[in-house]
């Protein structure tokens, strides 16, 4: 018989969200006539910007024709793409990223698991603590950690808690790791990550020679000008950081599909005998030889988000989210409920009221309210006792959600 990744083995239960629709399909078999309002996984409700839409027709009429027809693009992402991306995400703001350190993809979730297969397996991973959970359940399917204990954290991960005690910012680690994972505007928290605290990690990795993974999934919610929305804005992070972005949230593309992930030719690892070498080349022979491009089609609406409507349209759409965002912190606070987050990111990050469990809120929520959240401690043992609510939904669920939050835990 052939033997399988026992890896996948320790994973534990389901993953988070397949786990919360289960709970919830469950709840609307029993409960058919109750309107739930999902405001559990953080995906974009708002149809495509119009700019974005155009694009996309105008490409399916040239797949249409056979002179202007295209097969394989290039695995890395068509030029037009890369180099959008570069002029505009990092040269026109003072950052020194070119198109070739720009590799396109179907998605920073992909993304932010696959790089695993360019490092070794005996590098010390760290991770915040709660944690978009693809960062662990991916090192576990790769053989990084042992077991998971009684509190749900695998053996061999360097947890770093974030919790209101400490502003959702994690102390830097007193021992060396070598693989940094950072999420800002942080999944789930909300919080953000200062110039100076990102300076520290910076300084940090380049001392200690490790590796930071920073997703930046989130960044256009940013509102906060002081900032940044890039690692790369700290000098030095060209030699210490990948960066991980997505049209998902912005542009309202987790059903188009489409990402980037930066490797800038600068980063360099090291072999086991001490050799060294540069990680950018590895990255794009993995890319090339797994992955074979997104589809024009997709590429070119992606492109169409940096015209001047498609900017435009994008900056109103997350304009949008960030005002249910207000209005669900507004209306949670007038509840008597403890919130973070929700202003430089879609999500809003709150205490359970009466210190109660997380898995345990959930259900007083769906019972009462039909209302779905996210647990906090389905993000990890630093987030029991919070609650995520995802700012992604139409203006009309937001309000009616408010409302329903304020009658369930009055
Ligand atoms: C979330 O709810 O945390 C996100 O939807 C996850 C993702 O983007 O994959």
């Amino acid at each position: 018989m052939a033997r399988i990744n026992e890896n996948y083995l320790k994973l534990k239960a389901g993953y988070l969200f397949p786990e919360i629709a289960r709970r919830v399909n469950g709840f609307v078999e029993s409960n058919p006539d109750a309107a739930v309002i999902k405001l559990g996984i953080g995906d974009v409700t708002e149809p495509l910007p119009p700019a974005i839409v155009e694009a996309m027709h105008a490409a399916v009429d040239e797949m249409a024709s056979r002179d202007s027809f295209h097969g394989y693009g290039p695995e890395q992402g068509y030029a037009f793409l890369r180099d959008a991306i570069a002029e505009n995400d990092y040269k026109g703001r003072g950052i020194n990223i070119g198109a070739d350190e720009i590799f396109v993809s179907d998605g920073s979730k992909c993304d932010t698991g696959n790089i695993l297969d360019i490092f070794g397996s005996d590098n010390t991973v760290a991770v915040q603590d709660p944690v978009y959970p693809v960062y662990v359940d991916t090192n576990v399917m790769a053989g990084h950690t042992g077991p998971a204990g009684d509190d749900g954290r695998y053996e061999g991960l360097v947890y770093m808690p974030c919790t209101a005690e400490n502003d959702f910012t994690p102390a830097i680690p007193e021992q060396k790791v070598d693989l940094i994972y950072l999420c800002y505007p942080n999944n789930p928290t909300g919080a953000v990550a200062s110039r100076e605290t990102l300076k520290s990690w910076v300084d940090y990795a380049l001392a200690n020679e490790s590796i930071i993974f920073f997703d930046a999934a989130y960044e256009a919610f940013i509102t906060d000008e002081s900032i940044p929305h890039s690692i790369y804005e700290i000098e030095g992070a060209e030699k210490c950081a990948i960066e991980f972005r997505s049209f998902s949230k912005n542009a309202g593309f987790t059903g188009t599909r489409c990402a980037f992930t930066v490797v800038p030719k600068a980063l360099e690892g090291k072999t086991a005998s001490g050799e060294t070498k540069p990680i950018q080349p590895l990255w794009n022979r993995r890319h090339s030889t797994k992955f074979n491009g997104v589809s024009y089609i997709v590429q070119k609406g992606a492109a169409a988000a940096y015209s001047a409507a498609g900017r435009e349209q994008i900056g109103e759409l997350v304009r949008f989210y960030l005002e249910n965002a207000r209005l669900l912190r507004e209306g949670l606070e007038k509840a008597g409920i403890t919130v973070y987050g929700g202003v430089n990111a879609p999500y809003i990050w709150l205490k359970t009221p009466g210190g109660l469990k997380s898995w345990d809120f959930f259900d007083t929520l769906l019972q009462k309210g039909h209302l779905v959240g996210t647990p906090g401690s389905g993000f990890g043992a630093a987030g029991e006792g919070y609650f995520r609510l995802s700012a992604f939904n139409s203006r009309a669920n937001v309000e009616e959600a408010v409302e329903r939050f304020q009658k369930a835990i009055g």
